[in-house]
């Protein structure tokens, strides 16, 4: 009975992962790349389940970098293309089951079609509350940081806020993240071990797991599995 109560403690809030492999995943199959972001989806309808029924409250996926921009416009335009198709096969879905979407990243850069579909999703499921899903598209750690950092200084400038005031809570809540918890567990598949310039403020006390497997054979069973890898590890936020 002990057990059972300390894994039910250690739920994570919010899991965050980074999608990757899927190239190399549709390059094994002797597919094309983009076969592989479609596959990808997939992944992304199971891990929503298991996040659903793990009693997670917010998932995070990094499904467009700021750097993305720079593959070939090709992949680029599918990626665009698969995203506005998925938002409108996939939103009554997320609207039965209570998930609620959120976009963090720039939308300046979008076409008008993708934006109206950004908006879409997040219009439509606002009032999701089992689950919120963070989809973290455009999106750059560092630039968020740096217009987090711009917005405070116009402050000051403008004598709205102190400087003396700035504390890492006012840093926190001028960011796209700002109503959304830190980041617990996050996970990036495909055995690469690096952030990727993904939330590199809200990661400072997660635990990472970077399991081998690529992004489109990253399932239920998979998601329960990290599930258990995180009720492993201790926390200890610098104390004993
Ligand atoms: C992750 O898979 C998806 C995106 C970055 C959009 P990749 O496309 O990076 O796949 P690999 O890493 O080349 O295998
Ligand atoms: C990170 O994957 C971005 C997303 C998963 C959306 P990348 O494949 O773009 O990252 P690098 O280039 O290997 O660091
Ligand atoms: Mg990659």
């Amino acid at each position: 009975m002990q057990v059972i109560m300390d894994n039910c403690q250690k739920i994570p809030v919010h899991v965050a992962i980074i999608m990757d492999g899927n190239g190399r995943w549709a390059k094994l199959r002797g597919k094309e790349r983009f076969e592989g972001h479609i596959a990808g989806v997939d992944s992304i309808r199971e891990c929503l389940k298991a996040a659903n029924r793990n009693g997670v409250k917010y998932l995070t996926l990094y499904a467009f970098s700021t750097e993305n921009w720079g593959r070939p416009a090709e992949e680029v335009d599918a990626l665009m293309e698969l995203f506005c198709r998925s938002v409108i096969a996939e939103t009554p879905d997320l609207v039965k089951e209570g998930i609620r979407v959120r976009l963090i990243g720039r939308r300046d850069r979008f076409s008008e079609k993708v934006r109206q579909h950004l908006t879409t999703i997040e219009e439509s499921t606002t009032a999701g509350d089992k689950l919120t899903m963070v989809l973290a598209f455009d999106y750059s750690s560092r630039d968020e940081i740096t217009m987090a950092t711009r917005t405070l200084a116009q402050k000051a400038a403008a004598g709205e806020i102190d400087v003396r005031d700035i504390n890492e809570e006012m840093i926190s809540r001028s960011l796209y993240t700002a109503e959304i918890p830190d980041p617990d567990f996050i996970i990036r598949t495909s055995g690469e071990c690096r952030l990727s310039n993904f939330l590199l403020w809200q990661a400072s006390y997660a635990e990472m797991y970077f399991p081998e497997v690529m992004w489109p054979d990253f399932k239920q069973n998979e998601f329960d599995e990290a599930i258990k890898v995180y009720q492993q590890r201790d926390r200890r936020y610098g104390k004993l």
